[in-house]
């Protein structure tokens, strides 16, 4: 690691790097040294570099951008600024699926019990939802008694014993991230493709998986409002564990309409236990097919694309899947009545309103960022990280993209607890939805798919 002794106002005593000089270098759009970068993460970790000196270096970066050598060099600072697990004891291929973030995003829940049953296992460290976008710690914690905080020891029966585990980024993992990240978020740096870059790829180094498999999601609910902007990530993300000797791909998908149906906490529980019960949305079903293919792949489950989807597939229908899934949940302390009875085991709001449609015609846009916003004022998403949610409100979004809607016919149902928001709420359904008298072309899910 870096020993380098950092004096406040981010100069240092050894090797003469001065915070000034790499700033006004950034700002000059030169490419920094490995050292000038693992000065600044570790100086800025230490609380040597003040927050006024990173925020300009964060803002040179947004508008130079960095070359992808540079990325890798500040992922890699980044990981090593704090622990990182230790996974001896644990034997075959360990896989972690990250996304960018989106709207009804039930994804990792199926996903991991998914390949779990097909022999590939899942280590974790997931997020919680911030803003409109949803969190998967959240939506498992609406499972009674389910814990994110495990001990080593209880880390390792779960991954022995099950072959998944997901848990909570803890506060010794990747100190440098939590800190760059809550300078970004007030600082207008958030939206930088090599800072997501580095921040995502240094959280999934950290925590020691062999395969890395991204889904990135673009659209009006995505982070990534652009093609180009998302391929750049995925293709960056993908650079940079691979070239730190791990096997990693990446889905491009849209999300410019919410995953599936059901937005909000608990409601995504059981729709992700639709589809682990071989039912369920579509193009929720034909994501998790997606990304667990080349999870197969990757691990050297399958040898072509057809074989995995067909093992995948497989593991669905016979109920391997689901029956992964209860074990997940029963090794992490989660009540497993709610296999079989998810609406009497998972919290429901107290009031259901169905929001009708003033017209009829085809639905031609359900903006996911608007919908995720109503979700998020019933009380299912954060303002900040300290905000305590309801897992049981949300909404399910009844008409997609392509669907056909008469006047009355209703669009989505709320659920809540605070009867005074269905006003605002409903206006912002209303606003999320256009209509057309003739049928839309129905946008592609999987835009891309970028290997290593
Ligand atoms: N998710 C992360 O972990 N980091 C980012 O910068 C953006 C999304």
């Amino acid at each position: 690691m870096i020993e380098r002794t950092h004096v406040q106002g981010g100069e240092s005593r050894e090797c003469g790097l001065r915070v000034y000089d790499i700033l006004l270098k950034k700002r000059q759009g030169r490419e920094l040294s490995k050292d000038e970068i693992d000065f600044m993460i570790a100086g800025f970790t230490a609380g040597d570099i003040p927050d006024y000196q990173m925020s300009a270096w964060l803002m040179a970066i947004f508008f130079q951008g960095m070359s992808s050598k540079e990325a890798y060099n500040m992922t890699k600072a980044m990981t090593y600024s704090g622990e990182t697990p230790d996974f001896l004891g644990i034997g075959g291929i360990k896989v972690d699926k990250h996304s960018t973030g989106g709207v009804g995003d039930k994804t990792t829940l199926v996903l991991a019990p998914l390949v779990a049953a097909c022999g590939v296992q899942t280590v974790k460290m997931s997020g919680r939802g911030l803003g409109h976008t949803g969190g998967t710690l959240d939506k498992l914690e609406s499972i009674p008694g389910f814990r994110t905080n495990l001990s080593k020891e209880e880390f390792l029966e779960c991954i022995n014993t099950v072959g998944i585990v997901i848990m909570g980024q803890t506060d010794s993992m990747v100190p440098a991230d939590r800190k760059i990240y809550a300078l970004r978020d007030v600082t207008a740096t958030a939206d930088s493709v090599p800072l997501i870059a580095a921040s995502i790829c240094s959280k999934k180094l950290a925590f020691g998986a062999d395969i890395i498999v991204f889904d990135v999601k673009v659209g009006k609910g995505a982070f990534m409002k652009s093609k180009r902007d998302a391929l750049r990530l995925a293709e960056l993300m993908v650079g940079i564990i691979t070239k730190e000797g791990k096997q990693g791909a990446a889905v491009i998908s849209d999300m410019n309409q919410p995953l599936g149906h059901a937005v909000g906490n608990s409601l995504e529980v059981m729709e992700a236990l639709d589809v682990l019960r071989g039912k369920g949305p579509e193009d929720l079903k034909s994501l998790c097919i997606s990304l667990g293919a080349l999870t197969l792949l990757l691990a050297g489950k399958a040898e072509t694309p057809e074989e995995a989807e067909l093992t995948l597939l497989n593991a669905l229908e016979a109920g391997a899947a689901l029956n992964k899934f209860a074990d997940f949940i029963t090794a992490q302390g989660g009540d497993i009545r709610v296999i079989e009875t998810p609406t009497a085991i998972l919290p429901i709001a107290k009031y259901q309103k169905e929001i009708l449609s003033t017209r009829s015609g085809y639905i031609t846009e359900v903006d996911a960022e608007r919908i995720g916003m109503a979700s998020f004022i019933l009380g299912a998403g954060r303002r900040t990280k300290d905000d305590i949610i309801d897992p049981s409100v949300g909404v399910i979004v009844h008409k997609k993209i392509g669907d056909k809607i008469e006047q009355g016919e209703p669009l989505v149902t709320l659920y809540t607890n605070k009867q005074d928001t269905f006003e605002s709420v409903a206006r912002l359904i209303m606003e999320s939805y256009k209509f057309s008298e003739d049928r839309p072309d129905i946008p592609g899910l999987i835009k891309q798919v970028v290997r290593g």
